[in-house]
């Protein structure tokens, strides 16, 4: 079947073309100067001291959370069965190192308006136990920072975001993935720029920015300043630098492609975002008086990554004679992400978790709920198309 409004397009032209026809002629492919100049462009736009290019969100995620097992405070170091406090509906690779770490995994229910974590829940769910929050910017949408900063209050809890489908999603003039003490980021095809693969961890924190440069690599100190908060003063021999490793790390490191396709992206970045918001405009003026449906309330400036349309209990339609009927008509729909993560039995027998009250707005999302594609062109035609198709 023909797609007549597809979850994704592509966001590359001539120039993404070009950066790699540059990095094919320099003949260096492993990650170097292209790389580089893209981190220190992200940084920039996100307001950042640092930025760190991973091989994928996913990766962004994992190192984050690493990073916070190997900082030498002991006021924010994370041990194994310490509580970090979840949304219950996220992406997977959200939740995953969360139990590689060995951290006790509290789920709490999202708001059924944003898609993002609760907030009243979230504010009786904080315990003395709870040692960090992992906030999730859901489909675009920003979290309320200020109420979630005034919840923590003067808590020693680290409050770190995943924003990997929130790029330049803003929260009173502020970039998403810049409110956490880490924020990670990622530029997937579909996703606001695209790599292809590929991710960012934000910081503003010098020790965590060195330790992330450590365990993106093999655990080395190669990438490390001569003087640095993970192994000091390295030595001038460059020797006995090359294979010398002081953490437990990985090799999650991007190829300099991506980097050279970053930045021609970064460029374009505002151009998308702006399309995002204009088809935004589109779509909650045809949608937000529905009668049947629910959309996502912004919180405040959402990047909008897709539409969420969620079936009310008064609807005369099923969310599956919905998916059939979009389906029949070339319009490409997803589930709300992971829905409620909870689902998933088989892969929970290897966390060490707790569910925190019900989790009935993820439930109801999950059997009620799905979205749509968003684009950084004009698709308000389909937006259109998809009102015709609901209505009729
Ligand atoms: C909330 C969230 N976190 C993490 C990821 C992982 O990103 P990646 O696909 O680049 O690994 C995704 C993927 O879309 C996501 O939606």
């Amino acid at each position: 079947m023909m797609s007549n409004y597809s979850l994704a397009t592509s966001t590359w032209g001539e120039e993404e073309l070009s950066a790699i026809q540059a990095v094919i002629d320099s003949d260096m492919f492993t990650m170097g100067k292209y790389v580089a100049e893209y981190e220190e462009q992200f940084a920039n736009f996100f307001g950042s001291n640092y930025a760190l290019m991973v091989s994928s969100g996913s990766a962004a995620n994992l190192l984050m959370i690493a990073a916070m097992f190997f900082t030498k405070d002991e006021t924010r170091k994370l041990k194994r069965g310490d509580e970090i406090i979840v949304p219950a509906v996220s992406w997977s690779t959200t939740y995953f190192p969360l139990q590689q770490y060995g951290l006790k995994v509290k789920f709490v229910d999202i708001d059924r308006e944003t898609l993002n974590i609760d907030l009243e829940k979230l504010a009786s769910a904080i315990t003395d136990k709870t040692k960090a929050i992992l906030c999730v910017n859901l489909l675009g949408n920003p979290n309320d920072f200020d109420k979630i900063r005034n919840l923590i209050g003067g808590r020693n809890i680290t409050l770190l975001e995943d924003n990997c489908e929130s790029m330049g999603a803003t929260y009173k003039g502020k970039y998403a993935g810049s409110f956490g003490l880490m924020g990670t980021f990622s530029s997937f095809f579909s996703h606001h720029i695209a790599t292809m693969e590929g991710g960012c961890v934000i910081t503003d924190d010098e020790e965590l920015y060195h330790i992330l440069l450590a365990i993106r690599a093999h655990g080395w100190t190669r990438n490390l300043p001569k003087e640095n908060l993970v192994s000091g003063i390295k030595s001038d021999d460059p020797f006995e630098e090359s294979f010398k490793f002081v953490l437990p790390g990985y090799n999650v490191r991007p190829i300099e492609m991506s980097g050279a396709i970053g930045i021609e992206q970064l460029k374009k970045l505002p151009g998308f975002i702006k399309e995002r918001q204009d088809n935004a405009k589109k779509f909650v003026a045809l949608f937000e008086k529905h009668e049947f449906i629910q959309i996502q309330k912004e919180t405040a400036e959402s990047s909008w990554f897709g539409f969420s349309l969620v079936v009310n209990e008064s609807a005369p339609f099923s969310r599956k004679q919905l998916v059939e009927k979009l389906q029949k008509s070339g319009i490409e729909c997803r589930p709300i992400v992971t829905g409620n993560f909870l689902k998933n039995k088989d892969v929970l027998k290897f966390f060490d978790y707790e569910v925190y009250g019900s989790l009935e707005n993820a439930d109801y999302i999950d059997t009620h709920g799905l979205f749509v594609g968003n684009q950084q062109i004009s698709i308000k035609d389909s937006i259109e198309l998809l009102l015709t198709v609901i209505d009729g």
